[in-house]
């Protein structure tokens, strides 16, 4: 066995690996399967959830790709490879583009060859590492990123997993304040909201039997990660509600684009 593969725990459902379920993947065990199902059950709106949230990843990394000029892009809690990876969209605008991947679970590591095949001219990279651990974070990026130019740090669905509030608003600050004038923070996050009482419900069921513990925040304790930067219309939304290609459902993920002055 691999050092990488013993790291890998089975017994207990992975939020990468349910998140892979729910997105139609195959990198899952039957342990993420049943924890997955049951929270459909709970909160049936959830693989609508996890599809809005990749949706939104595509529509946030294109605008910035082709409104911004943004070039670099350092994407903590990364997940499984999927289809349209960030460094897959931001190619596509502009092949030169560099991402940087980062994400703490071994089962991501095992499958991060698929995200460090981008074109010739850009660059991807994959450090495994805890979004806490922000200095090794920006040391290693530094490598490939050139951290005295624009960034877009892309943090979706992975603040969730610091349960501290304090500590949660820090590593965003830390993380920002590193990064160059017109460098942009892409964030999206679990919601609790009165109008959606089924999402707690399976945000309890996660907690019990899930692996990292997740916290929900309220749309307004999500619109503070931006303070001090200039929020992009339609401000902190559902992410299906943030510049939609078609109408979506509101969904229980809410996330929003803010730009560094
Ligand atoms: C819900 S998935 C979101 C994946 C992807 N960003 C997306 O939006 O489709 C959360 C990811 O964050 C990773 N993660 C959770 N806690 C983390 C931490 N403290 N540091 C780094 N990655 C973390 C998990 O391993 C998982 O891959």
């Amino acid at each position: 066995m691999t050092d990488i593969e013993s790291r890998i725990d089975t017994s207990r459902p992975h939020t990468a690996r349910i998140w892979n379920y729910w997105t139609g993947g195959k990198d899952n065990y039957p342990v993420d399967r049943e924890a997955g199902d049951r929270i459909r059950q709970l909160h049936p709106g959830i693989g609508e959830y996890a599809r809005e949230d990749r949706l939104f990843l595509g529509r946030a990394v294109r605008h910035l790709a082709e409104e911004e000029g943004i070039r670099q892009f350092l994407d903590i809690g990364t997940g499984l490879p999927s289809a349209d990876n960030t460094h897959e969209v931001a190619q596509r605008v502009s092949p030169d583009a560099r991402v940087v991947y980062v994400d703490n679970d071994p089962l991501v590591l095992a499958h991060a060859r698929a995200l460090l095949v981008g074109t010739p001219e850009g660059r991807t990279d994959y450090l495994d590492a805890d979004l806490r651990d922000v200095d090794t974070i920006l040391a290693a990026a530094g490598k490939t990123l050139d951290l005295d130019r624009p960034v877009a740090l892309m943090l979706l669905g992975v603040v969730i997993f610091v349960e501290d509030d304090a500590e949660s608003y820090a590593v965003v600050r830390r993380l920002m304040d590193a990064l160059a004038p017109g460098s942009h923070l892409v964030l999206s996050h679990t919601v609790v909201h009165p109008s959606m009482p089924e999402v707690d419900a399976a945000v309890a069921f996660w907690n019990e039997h899930g692996t990292p513990r997740l916290t929900q925040r309220t749309p307004e304790a999500i619109t503070r990660y931006f303070d001090g930067l200039e929020l992009l219309a339609p401000g902190v939304v559902p992410c299906s509600r943030w510049r939609p290609d078609a109408p979506a459902p509101d969904v229980a993920m809410y996330a929003g684009v803010g730009r560094k002055p």
